[in-house]
C-alpha cells in the first residue's frame, strides 16, 4: 500500500499535495516526496521517514509551482530510504512518476532499459516506469504512458508529469485504487477520497484499465487503449473522518474487514501456480541448513506472541521440529539454550518492539539464525534478521492488532509448509489439502463477517459484566489467549483465557452464576473433552457461547449460544475462529463507549523495555 496525490490548477501545489498526503498517511508512512513543475523544470523533494520530515525540508526550500504529484510510501521493493522514495524520475529529470502497486516484470524491463543506456539509482520497481515512459516518449505524454502501461504487468495506480507538457497530469489505474477530484479551475488525483475532500466533493472513481488526463480546465477520461469515456461525477456526501476510514466507524473495524485482502496478499505469489507447493524465496536457508535445525524458538510480544503460539503447533505438526514459544521480555533474561542448530523466529508487526529486537540480538549473539515475520519492510527487526517474511497486511492504525495477527498466522502456515516440503515430513496430499484450505480462507472470513451482527448482540449482553472467561484446548487455547487480550485491551473487561482442561485445578472457583464463558471448540478430535469442561462450568451457572465448526450439533446441545465458523483443515481454524473474537472485543468496547482505536495506557509501537 502507498498513497498518491496530484494537483493541477492556479494555486501553489505544495500545500495542497502535503495536506492530501496527510490524509493518506494511513496507507504508508515510511517515506514521502513531491515533484512540482516550477516553471523552469521538474523539482523533486523526498525523504525517508514520516511526512513531517519532508514538510520541514520544504519549509527550508519550498517548491513553487501550480502542478505537482506526491507520494507517501509503504515499502515493497527496496527498503525505506531517500533514494527509494517517490517520485522517481528518468536520468534527464524530464519525467516524474508516483506509483502505488507492484510492477511484476520490472526486472526484465530494467535489463532492457539498462541495455539502452538508462542508469538506475534506486532498488524500486517504480523507477523503471519513469525510464520506460522517457524511452517511449515521442512528443505526446498520453501516448507514451499508454505504450508503457502495455509493457508492464502487475498492479498500479500512477501519476505522471513531464516537463515537456507542463500543463498536463496523467493518471492511470490498473488494480490499485485511484480517484479524480474535479474542481473549479483545478483538478486533483488521489488514492482515496479524503486526499481531495477539502477542495472538492465531485469525483470520478477510475475503474481498472482507465486513465485520466487532467489540465487546469478539465479532465478527459479514456481507456488505456485510448477510447474516450463519458461519465457523470460522483458527489461525496461523507464527512472527512468517515472517508478516511472508508466508511467504517473505526480503523479497527476497517482492519478487521481488510483481513480477506491481507490473507490474499500475504499468500500472494508464495503459492505456486500448480497449487501444490509453497515458494518461500525470502527464506534463504538451504535444504542442508534446514536439515541441520534441531529446535526452533519463536519470540514475540503480546498479540504477535499469540500468533507464535499458533506457529509453534503449525511447525511442530507439519515439520516435526521441536518448537518453544516465548515472550520476548522473558526470553532474553532466562538464558535460553541457543546453539548454532537453533532457528529463532521473531514476530513483530511494527518490527520496532524493543524487547523483540533485544531477543533477536541475543539470539544472533549466540549464533542462531534468525527469521523475522514482520509487517514493516525496512524496520529494525527486518534489517537485523537473516531472513524476512513480510506480512502484506498494509499499515495497521488501530492499537489493537487484528489483520497483522492473522497475516502472521498465514506466514506461519507458509513457513510450516515450506519446512515440511524440504524435510519430506508430510505427504504431498497433506500439503495440497492445506494449501487448498489456505486459499479458501479469505472467502470464509468474508462469510464470518457477514454474521457480525450476531456477535454485536452478544457483545452488548456481556458489556455489563466485570469478568469473563475464554476456554479451549490445543489451537483453540492459543486463540482463546488472543481473544481475551483483545477484549481486555479495548473494553477493559477483565477476562482470563484458560486451557479448558486446567480449569478444575483452581480457576473453576471463580465461576459463578451468570458469568459469561466463551468456549472455543473447533478441534473436533478434542471435542468430547472440551464438552466435559463446558459441562463443568455450566453446572456452576456459567452462560456459555460456543465457537464451533459449521454443523457441529453436539456442541450446540452443550452450550447456551453457538457461533459457527466455516469448516477448514483443523490446523487452519485459528485464522477463522479469531475473527468473531475480534468483533466481540470491538463491539463490547463500542457498547461501553470507549475509544476503540486508542485504548487507555497503550501505544501502537512499544519501543521501550
Ligand atoms: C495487541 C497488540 C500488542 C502487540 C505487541 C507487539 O493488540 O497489538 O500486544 O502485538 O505490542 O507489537 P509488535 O507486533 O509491533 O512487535
Amino acid at each position: 500500500m502507498c498513497g498518491i496525490v496530484g494537483y493541477v490548477g492556479k494555486r501553489n501545489s505544495q500545500r495542497i499535495l502535503i495536506e492530501g498526503l496527510k490524509k493518506l498517511e494511513y496507507r504508508g508512512y515510511d517515506s514521502a516526496g513531491l515533484a512540482v513543475y516550477t516553471g523552469s523544470g521538474l523539482a523533486v523533494k523526498k525523504s525517508q521517514g514520516r511526512l513531517a520530515i519532508l514538510e520541514s525540508k520544504l519549509e527550508q526550500e519550498p517548491l513553487e509551482g501550480t502542478i505537482g504529484i506526491g507520494h507517501t510510501r509503504w515499502a515493497t521493493h527496496g527498503k525505506p530510504s531517500d533514494v527509494n522514495s517517490h517520485p522517481h524520475t528518468d536520468n534527464s529529470m524530464k519525467f516524474s512518476v508516483v506509483h502505488n502497486g507492484i510492477i511484476e516484470n520490472y526486472m526484465t524491463l530494467k535489463e532492457e532499459l539498462t541495455a539502452k543506456g538508462h542508469h538506475f539509482v534506486s532498488e524500486t520497481d517504480t523507477e523503471v516506469i519513469s525510464h520506460l515512459i522517457a524511452d517511449l516518449y515521442e512528443g505526446d505524454i498520453v501516448t507514451a504512458v499508454q505504450k508503457a502501461v502495455k509493457k508492464m504487468t502487475g498492479a498500479f495506480a500512477l501519476g505522471v508529469l513531464t516537463e515537456y507538457e507542463p500543463e498536463k497530469l496523467v493518471a492511470v489505474r490498473l488494480a490499485s485504487p485511484l480517484i479524480i477530484g474535479v474542481g473549479d479551475g483545478e483538478n486533483f488525483i488521489g488514492s482515496d477520497i479524503p486526499a481531495i475532500l477539502e477542495y472538492t466533493r465531485n469525483v470520478y472513481i477510475l475503474n481498472d484499465g482507465e486513465m485520466a488526463v487532467l489540465t487546469r480546465d478539465g479532465v478527459d477520461l479514456r481507456t488505456i487503449e485510448g477510447n474516450f469515456i463519458s461519465r457523470e461525477t460522483f458527489y461525496v456526501d461523507w464527512d472527512l473522518m468517515t472517508a478516511e476510514k472508508a466508511g467504517f466507524d473505526h480503523f479497527m473495524l476497517k482492519e478487521i474487514h481488510e483481513q480477506p485482502k491481507a490473507y490474499r496478499d500475504t499468500m500472494g505469489s508464495r503459492i505456486d501456480a500448480s497449487g501444490e507447493r509453497v515458494v518461500l524465496n525470502e527464506v534463504k536457508l538451504t535444504p542442508e541448513q534446514i536439515w541441520d535445525i534441531h529446535n526452533i524458538h519463536i519470540v514475540a510480544c503480546g498479540t504477535a506472541y499469540h500468533a507464535g503460539l499458533v506457529g509453534k503447533s503449525v511447525i511442530e505438526q507439519l515439520a516435526r521440529i521441536p518448537v518453544e514459544a516465548d515472550v520476548a521480555s522473558e526470553y532474553r533474561y532466562r538464558s535460553p539454550i541457543i546453539t548454532k542448530h537453533t532457528l529463532v523466529i521473531v514476530v513483530s508487526q511494527s518490527g520496532e518492539t524493543a524487547d523483540t529486537l533485544a531477543a533477536l540480538r541475543e539470539a544472533k549473539r549466540c549464533g542462531a539464525r534468525v527469521i523475522a515475520i514482520t509487517n514493516v519492510v525496512g524496520s529494525s527487526v527486518a534489517r537485523e534478521a537473516d531472513d524476512v517474511i513480510v506480512t502484506w497486511a498494509g499499515p495497521e492504525i488501530a492499537v489493537a492488532s487484528t489483520k497483522a495477527y492473522t497475516s502472521q498466522l498465514i506466514a506461519f502456515y507458509l513457513l510450516g509448509l515450506h519446512l515440511a516440503q524440504t524435510l519430506g515430513t508430510q505427504d504431498a496430499a497433506v500439503i495440497r489439502e492445506t494449501i487448498e484450505g489456505l486459499k479458501k480462507l479469505p472467502e470464509q472470513v468474508e462469510e464470518i463477517l457477514n454474521h457480525a451482527d450476531d456477535i454485536k448482540q452478544y457483545a452488548e449482553q456481556i458489556a455489563s459484566h466485570k469478568d469473563l472467561f475464554f476456554i479451549g484446548r490445543g489451537l483453540d487455547y492459543a486463540v482463546a489467549l488472543e481473544g481475551s487480550l483483545k477484549l481486555k485491551e479495548i473494553s477493559y473487561i477483565h477476562s482470563e483465557a484458560y486451557a479448558a482442561g486446567e480449569l478444575k485445578h483452581g480457576t473453576l472457583a471463580l465461576i459463578e452464576d451468570g458469568i459469561p464463558v466463551i468456549a472455543l471448540a473447533t478441534q473436533e478430535q478434542l471435542l468430547e473433552k472440551t464438552v466435559s469442561n463446558i459441562k463443568e462450568v455450566k453446572a456452576r451457572g456459567a452462560h456459555v457461547l460456543g465457537i464451533a465448526l459449521e454443523g457441529n450439533h453436539e456442541l450446540g446441545k452443550a452450550v447456551d449460544l453457538v457461533f459457527e465458523i466455516p469448516r477448514t483443515v483443523p490446523l487452519l481454524t485459528p485464522a477463522l475462529s479469531v475473527v468473531p473474537l475480534q468483533l466481540l472485543a470491538y463491539y463490547a468496547s463500542l457498547a461501553l463507549g470507549h475509544d476503540v482505536d486508542k485504548p487507555r495506557n497503550l501505544a501502537k509501537s512499544v519501543t521501550v523495555e
